[in-house]
């Protein structure tokens, strides 16, 4: 037995809530909401083997806070006018194994996909540059002043709503080159009024929405930020610029900072860089995490490349309160507790060997969300399921979803027509 491990130790959080170990489900897109992009059956199903795994936090899939702003086909969103009868019993069924319930919250800003939506909100108007790719995604448009209050105060709404329907927490998504990554990045971010140009001005955005969730969620609701430890582009936000933002994150209130890295361009959270840097195979940003551990008094989590409880273990031991894992807990939603029983038990990796980095990257995350759905159908995971097949099972499965998408958009807008 593995138990005397010091992952399976409790942690006290900043706002007093324990969560019982350290082994976190990080927030991985579902794209299974059931109808008007709510929570159902299936993601109750899935989230139920993840209840009952022995994790001491589970963290949503991120949930939208625009239905207009999507970061994919089948999100969740959770708007001021949504039903919150399903999000009370997912809330629910997350929590019903002891662990503590975080829905993590996102605004996509320029990475929403031209089948979705033609134009999108961003910091300024740079368009993605994914080669061969590119014509996939939106039109860029740059925010006025009023589109970033009424940004920053839908953030709040659906973290008092997610307050309301029993979650333990938020995790405010400033990673991965969504909208507050663009935010703080120089590259995407060339504003010249008080959203852009020095990090304060950059990171005001992310500091607004923290303080006011703190401010009308109370003192006992988990915050947590997940953020990039680098962007791993030329000329991007980097370490130093991360360690700066988790400084100012120090003095209002947040509880965790996950650290993970880069974005569609540079898919480093999949242990992949567009630039000269090279991460380790496994725990991909521990060096990032242990150098901001050391530097903060906040608890720090990180997330990347962690399948083996003795690489768990090395993150604990190294200076993180947290270790988040996606795809490998994914196809094995009981690690936690096969850990407990057989401590060098494996979790799986998916893998893809495609030479387009981009469709490979694609490729993973089709094996990932296909092993979701397995679960959301209550089908055992593959483990090692097929490329080829998972893309187009994928394929498909997004094209659905998303028709669906435009057919409910067109029914809101009937309605707010009426
Ligand atoms: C299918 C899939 C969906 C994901 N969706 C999200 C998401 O909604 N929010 C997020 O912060 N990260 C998301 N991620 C990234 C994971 O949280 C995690 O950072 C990444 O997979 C690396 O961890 P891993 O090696 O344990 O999988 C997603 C990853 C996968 C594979």
């Amino acid at each position: 037995m593995s138990s005397t491990s010091i992952v399976y130790t409790p942690f006290t959080l900043p706002c007093g809530k324990t969560v019982r170990n350290r082994l976190v489900k990080a927030a991985m897109e579902e794209n299974m909401s059931g109808r008007w992009l709510l929570p159902d059956h299936a993601l109750f199903s899935l989230y139920r083997y993840w209840a009952h795994g022995g994790l001491g936090m589970i963290i949503t899939g991120n949930v939208m806070i625009d239905r207009h702003a999507m970061t994919g086909p089948g999100g969740v969103a959770l708007e001021a006018d949504s039903p919150i009868e399903p999000f009370i019993q997912w809330a629910k069924i997350i929590r019903s194994g002891g662990a503590l319930a975080i829905m993590q919250i996102n605004h996509p800003g320029r990475q929403v996909l031209k089948a979705m939506r033609d134009t999108a909100l961003a910091p300024s108007a740079i368009s993605l540059n994914m080669g061969r790719h590119s014509s996939l995604f939106a039109k860029p448009i740059a925010m006025q002043g009023s589109d970033i209050h009424t940004i920053c105060a839908r953030f709040v709404t659906t973290a008092v709503r997610a307050k309301e329907a029993g979650f333990d927490g938020v995790e405010i998504h400033a990673a991965h080159g969504y909208l507050l990554t663009q935010f703080l990045s120089p590259l995407w971010n060339q504003r010249e009024d008080e959203w852009g140009g020095n990090l304060l001005n950059r990171a005001r955005l992310l500091l607004n929405i923290v303080c006011q969730i703190r401010a009308c969620c109370g003192s006992n609701f988990i915050i947590m930020v997940k953020l990039n430890s680098a962007d791993f582009q030329h000329g991007g936000f980097d370490i130093d610029d991360a360690q700066v933002v988790v400084s100012m994150l120090e003095g209002v209130g947040v509880d965790v900072v996950e650290l993970t890295g880069g974005s569609y361009e540079s898919p480093a959270m999949q242990g992949r860089t567009h630039n000269e840097r090279t991460l380790p195979k496994e725990a991909y940003f521990l060096e990032f995490a242990k150098r901001i551990a050391a530097s903060t008094s906040l608890p720090v989590m990180t997330t990347g490349g962690i399948r083996r409880l003795a690489v768990a273990e090395r993150v604990i031991e190294q200076g993180c309160a947290l270790a988040g894992m996606g795809s490998a807990v994914a196809s094995t939603p009981d690690l936690a507790k096969k850990w407990q029983i057989k401590a060098d038990y494996q979790g799986v990796a998916p893998v893809c060997h495609w030479r387009d980095k981009t469709l490979a990257s694609f490729v993973k995350m089709a094996k990932v969300r296909r092993e979701l759905r397995r679960l959301g159908n209550d089908l055992t995971p593959l483990k090692h399921p097929s490329s080829f097949h998972s893309l187009l099972l994928d394929l498909l499965h997004r094209r659905k979803m998303t028709k669906r998408y435009h057919t409910y958009m067109a029914a809101w807008a009937q309605e707010k027509e009426k």
